[in-house]
């Protein structure tokens, strides 16, 4: 492809959009041509705008270090630049909601980061390899809108791709109760060490609204599209615990699962191993050859052996076995800043993309 799609990053100067930065460096498909933030990085150079808090371990990418940063709030301004945005702000959820309708309206499609519209009746909340489909409510979002091309999509919380894909593999086999405990990494509240030294030797067993979003969001990406809004499932019953753990990168989960019609073991197996979702069948840039990776040995995955799993994208899985008070038991493992974060929101701009959503204005 020689014409790239122009994306910006709105919220490009935090630690999320400065991953979006990073994964969009020489990305076949899209170009970053504008970045937006606070009226406070608004006039630099970005390469000025996170001067001392650029957080990667990579450097900044050459292509962006001069783009002028621009102030969010000027929405008719950003999207005039650009083919569609990212968006990664903080700010306070009702604002977050209205900014990023304000880029749709523009006929701009915003595909965020975010959690403010991931209830919204008409966004599509999406893992790719799981609901393409839901993509479809995005034409009664546009008219409620009042947009032809402009929409907004959002990817679920971190937390849940850690047991979700594993879940989903085996749906056939009507899953009926889930316990799922999460050991989540400190870059979930976008923090290092030097950030937040009191996680060094300790453990932490509460995240703020963490364990509703585990519990619910599940039912939604399982949900059906039903008179232009998402339908959220009522099976299975999924309870959660969500632990903070000192690691840097990635969220791992204990799952204890029960079905209405238990399967093998050997089932359960070749499920993982031959799961394809849409995009691995169109071939995206960023989709993972193999979704869900199983490990054979009894001490993987390990969080920092094998959350970089096909880049980050992947899902590893390992220790299945059977319960004795549930069915089966096993260990979910993926990266949350990467699948779980910007890896999973570009996935989606490329999905959206093939499937002909997001086009040059
Ligand atoms: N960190 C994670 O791993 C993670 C994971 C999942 C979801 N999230 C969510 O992703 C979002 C971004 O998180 P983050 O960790 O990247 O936050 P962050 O590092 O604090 O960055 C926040 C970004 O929002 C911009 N911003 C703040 N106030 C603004 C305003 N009034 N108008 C326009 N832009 C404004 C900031 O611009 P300035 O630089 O100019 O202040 C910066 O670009 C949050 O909603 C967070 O809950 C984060």
């Amino acid at each position: 492809m020689t014409d790239k799609l122009k994306v910006g990053i709105v919220g490009g100067t935090g630690m999320v959009g400065q991953r979006f930065v990073e994964l969009l460096n020489q990305h076949p498909w899209f170009k970053v041509t504008a970045i937006a933030a606070s009226a406070s990085s608004a006039g630099k150079t970005y390469e000025e705008a996170v001067q001392g808090r650029w957080k990667l371990s990579t450097p900044i990418p050459e292509a962006v270090k001069q783009i002028v940063v621009q102030d969010a709030s000027k929405v008719e301004e950003v999207a005039a630049g650009v083919d569609f945005v990212f968006c990664a702000v903080d700010m306070k959820k009702n604002e977050i909601k209205a900014l990023e309708e304000a880029y749709a309206k523009t006929g701009t499609p915003v595909v965020s980061n975010n959690s403010a519209h991931r209830w919204t009746p008409d966004v599509p909340m999406v893992i790719p390899e799981i609901n393409p489909s839901h993509l479809e409510v995005i034409a009664a979002q546009r008219k409620r809108l009042g947009t032809e091309t402009g929409f907004i999509a959002v990817k679920p919380n971190c937390s849940i791709q850690s047991y979700v894909p594993a879940l989903h593999a085996l749906l056939d086999f009507k899953p009926t109760q889930v316990v799922a405990s999460t050991y989540q990494a400190i870059s979930g509240a976008g923090k290092n060490f030097t950030d937040w030294p009191d996680m060094l030797d300790n453990v932490i067993p509460y995240i703020g609204g963490e364990e509703e979003k585990s519990e619910q969001e599940p039912l939604r990406i399982w949900g059906t599209v039903e008179n232009g809004e998402i339908v959220k499932a009522n099976a299975p019953l999924i309870t959660t615990q969500c632990i903070r753990v000192p690691v840097t990168d990635g969220h791992l989960a204990t799952v204890f699962a029960s079905f209405e019609n238990k399967p093998a073991k050997e089932e359960i197996l070749a499920r993982w191993r031959e799961y394809q979702g849409r995009p691995q069948e169109l071939g995206l840039p960023s989709a993972p050859k193999q979704f869900i990776t199983y490990f054979e040995e009894e001490n993987r995955p390990q969080t920092k052996l094998d959350r970089d799993t096909e880049n980050g994208m992947g899902v590893s899985v390992g220790r299945l076995r059977e319960d004795s008070i549930y069915d089966f038991k096993f260990v979910g493992l993926s990266h949350n800043t990467l699948r779980g974060a910007a890896g999973g929101a570009v996935l989606i701009a490329e999905l959206l993309k093939a499937e002909g959503y997001i086009v040059a204005k």
